[in-house]
């Protein structure tokens, strides 16, 4: 946690104490840039309680009968192994009267969580299979040569996205159902960005990855069947990361190629993951929420999860350097966490296109504009894709390939971050440097660089 990130989860603390004018601690309330399903809550347990017990006193505040206290609390999930979290709705009598129960750190707003982008037009100035061209050699142009020196045999990818079309001939049987957060039977039905994202891991055609295991995960719902951001949230990706705490199989990559508007319990939830020994890797996000509609820039509401650079007084649009600032991958979750590969998007001239974040919490580039990948609408079809989900996706499938090609056969003495933490740096080290055009500043200018074959 950062200096600035500290003080003001202190600020918030006292702010609260105030407030309540109470003695003892108060858990901050913290909000979510992105927005939030309204009235659901992330309630993280403090170190040394029982969540069972925090959940049975909250249950307790809800006096059935009585019409006058009007408390209403209903908790939907306890997640207990990667962060101990009761996932709940709360009214605003709830969310008061739970200052009072012992052994909450904070409440979270379960926040919105997005997709990072799917439909793109086809670039007809570049082969369908630039982005493996691109990655196999360090200088730029394209040579035609799209081979891997390495296909990540036995190495278990974890995709917490929309689910996968994993009858999809591409996938040659390799893509399995893990999980649905939803109940149902995990099949990528409707936008296809787990499927997209798979193709670019591991599929046999486009792939990077060509021979590792994809365990979908799906955490992300049809916006368009309930109309809402409901199935978008949070807790679902919550409840994604304790499956995969609860049934991994090492060696293992997670890919997130989603984000939200600074989560404090997904940045913990990631740690988790990676000191259990996954390399996760996460999309920079998109910076589409940068102007409104009258193409004034807009400031994000400053939920106190959210670490943008924001100015630190009331911004003046004519003094903030908004080119920097609104492409920011630090204000997004996990992109921002220290323990997970941020990757933002470059398009095939080595250009960062003007949707991709950038800035110091990322940690390095992959193609993701126009790339064709697997299509879930058929069993045999491509199609275009385009996010920084794209882009992360090619960093997933080289940390499978770099584990299989041994980077992680050490002395098991060290322990499981460790030797995760040598797959970052392999795929950090083996960039091609200098190449990004319009990297933006703060931004390491690095390129994912995996040997031809
Ligand atoms: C790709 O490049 C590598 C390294 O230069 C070379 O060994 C290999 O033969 C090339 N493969 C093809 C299919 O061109």
């Amino acid at each position: 946690m950062r200096c600035r990130e500290l003080q003001a989860y202190i600020f918030v603390g006292a702010l609260w104490a105030l407030l309540q004018a109470s003695s003892g601690y108060s858990p901050p309330v913290i909000q979510n840039s992105d927005g939030s399903l309204g009235g659901q809550y992330l309630i993280k347990i403090k170190a040394g309680y029982d969540i069972d017990a925090v959940a049975k006193e909250i249950e307790d505040l809800i006096v059935p009968d009585d019409s006058k206290s009007k408390v209403h609390a209903e908790i939907k999930h306890k997640i207990k192994n990667v962060v101990p979290v009761i996932v709940a709705r709360l009214n605003f009598k709830a969310q008061e009267k739970i200052q009072t129960v012992a052994g909450i750190e904070y409440i979270e707003e379960d926040g919105i969580v997005k997709e990072e982008n799917l439909a793109s037009d086809k670039d007809t100035k570049v082969p369908k299979d630039y982005g493996l061209d691109r990655i196999n050699q360090l200088d730029s142009g394209l040579d035609g040569n799209v081979t891997i020196n390495g296909d990540g045999f036995g190495t278990n990818i974890y995709l917490l996205d929309t689910g996968i079309q994993d009858l999809h001939r591409d996938f040659e049987c390799r893509a399995r159902h893990a999980y649905d957060a939803f109940g149902g039977d995990g099949f990528d039905t409707c936008t296809g960005h787990g499927t997209a994202v798979a193709g670019i891991i591991a599929g046999s055609r486009y792939g990077v990855a060509k021979r590792a295991t994809m365990h979908s995960l799906k955490v992300i719902g049809c916006e368009a069947e309930t109309g809402s951001y409901e199935n978008h949230a949070v807790s679902y990706v919550m409840l994604g990361l304790d499956w995969v705490m609860r049934n991994k199989v090492s060696p293992c990559v997670v890919v997130l190629a989603l984000s939200t508007g600074g989560s404090r319990v997904l940045d913990e939830a990631v740690k988790t993951i990676h000191d259990a020994g996954c390399v996760v890797v996460a999309a920079a996000g998109r910076s589409e929420l940068a102007k409104t509609d009258e193409g004034q820039p807009k400031f994000f509401p400053v939920g106190l999860g959210y670490r943008a650079p924001l100015p630190p007084t009331t911004p003046d649009p004519n003094k903030v350097d908004l080119d920097n600032y609104i492409h920011e991958a630090c204000a997004r979750s996990p992109a921002r966490s220290p323990y997970v590969v941020t990757v933002a998007a470059i398009g095939s001239t080595d250009t960062v296109p003007s949707w991709s974040n950038t800035g110091l919490c990322v940690d390095l580039f992959a193609p993701g504009e126009s790339i064709y990948t697997v299509n879930f609408k058929n069993d045999d079809d491509f199609f275009y894709a385009s996010g920084t989900a794209m882009a992360a996706a090619y960093v997933a499938g080289a940390a499978a390939v770099h584990i299989a090609n041994g980077v992680t056969e050490v002395p098991d003495i060290l322990p499981p971050q460790v030797v995760n933490n040598l797959v970052k740096m392999k795929i950090l080290k083996d960039t091609s440097t200098c190449m990004v055009l319009n990297a933006g500043e703060g931004t390491p200018n690095r390129l994912l660089y995996l040997q031809p074959n």
